[in-house]
């Protein structure tokens, strides 16, 4: 064995210590946002364990302990003075202001699924067979609307849709829209709520996010300008789309080319695509970072099991890069197709027949 560089060494179990603090942290961040213990500390300030307990009918016991990893995690702050944890502003906005692009909280439910995925994907490395995406965790869904949301919310009505030639005009004078593989329909919803003269269908494969798209739809009072019909990419109804937009899910399909012939016959002839995947490189060693980190993680245990579960099983993965999305987008009919907007976590190509 070559000789061993204490120094590397050093540097390397530094790191690992932090990646092991945030993979033990996964259960207690899910327990403190379900229990309200992260807002309860936002909202009514600074508390020690009883206090904090008091407010959330909690435990004391249990309270101060989960109190003392969270400091120790740095994700909550302490005041030894006082024997009283705070929340930071910035703090606040990782784990209780469900509406700021940086509220990450969701992202511990996510890797909560991976594990809840992992004898599934483990048994599918030996067969190469896929997992299909209603037979993986059942907090997939949920998880996947809490977690695209604060990104949807911060972009799509204020830069992603104004990125895109023309579209703003149409949606505000009544355009038709279909957005495919919508899950729960949190961006239909956001589309929808801007654009009061504009009709929107979300589809998508899995019939119980599309349960969820509906109550969602009927809590909001949108009537019949917003509905959710089960179909897959490649089958949903209509030929007069003026915009057609897939958020976060062209990469899972098992036939993205496919799909894309399929948009480019529902578009009238000057329609748009939206297309809205994980930011990525087109080579592996530009993708060596921390987001793409996440991605590539979520990709092997969601992405390229439920891809490989489908029909051609082009498995994209959630980095695949825009050389390569634009490769599918060419072979499915479009031609001119543009970066339209980016984010450190998405970018967002535009595509015209
Ligand atoms: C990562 S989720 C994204 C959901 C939603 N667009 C969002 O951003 O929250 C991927 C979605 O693609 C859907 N999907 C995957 N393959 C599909 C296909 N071939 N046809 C229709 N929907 C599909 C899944 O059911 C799932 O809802």
């Amino acid at each position: 064995m070559a000789e061993v560089d204490e120094a590397r060494l050093q540097d390397f179990l530094g790191k690992m210590l932090g990646d092991l603090g945030g993979a033990m942290s996964v259960a207690l961040v899910r327990m403190g946002s379900s229990m309200g213990l992260y807002s309860a500390l936002e909202k009514d300030g600074p508390a020690t364990p009883a206090e904090l307990a008091a407010r959330t009918g909690t435990a004391e016991r249990y309270v101060r302990e989960w109190l003392s990893a969270q400091a120790a995690s740095g994700y909550v702050a302490y005041d030894a003075a006082t024997g009283r944890f705070s929340l930071t502003p910035e703090q606040a906005l990782v784990f209780v202001d469900e509406d700021n692009p940086f509220f990450l909280a969701p992202a511990f439910d996510v890797a909560s699924v991976l594990l809840d995925n992992q004898p599934q994907v483990q048994a599918a490395f030996r067969t190469g067979s896929g997992v299909a995406w209603g037979d993986q965790s059942t907090c997939l869904f949920c998880t996947t609307a809490r977690f695209f949301r604060p990104g949807y919310v911060a972009h799509i009505v204020q830069d992603w849709l104004p990125a895109l030639d023309g579209v703003v005009a149409k949606l505000e004078q009544g355009a038709k829209v279909a957005d495919i593989g919508c899950g729960h329909g949190i961006s239909t919803l956001l589309m929808a709520q801007a654009f009061p003269n504009a009709q929107f269908v979300g589809f998508d494969f899995h019939a119980g996010s599309i349960e969820a798209g509906r109550g969602h739809a009927q809590e909001h009072g949108l009537g019949d300008r917003l509905r959710f019909e089960v179909a897959a990419a490649k089958e949903y109804p209509g030929q007069d789309y003026d915009l057609v937009t897939f958020f976060d899910c062209l990469h899972d399909m098992g036939d993205p080319v496919g799909a894309a012939r399929h948009v480019r016959q529902s578009l009238k002839p000057d329609g748009t695509w939206m297309i809205v995947e994980p930011m990525a490189g087109d080579r592996l060693e530009d993708n060596l970072n921390p987001v793409s980190r996440l991605f590539y993680s979520a990709s092997t245990m969601i992405c390229v099991p439920t891809s490989l579960a489908q029909e051609v099983g082009a498995a994209l993965g959630a980095q695949a890069g825009e050389r390569r999305l634009r490769e599918v987008l060419t072979e499915g009919g479009f031609s001119r197709i543009r970066r339209a907007a980016e984010t450190p976590f998405n970018m967002i190509l535009e595509a015209r027949p």
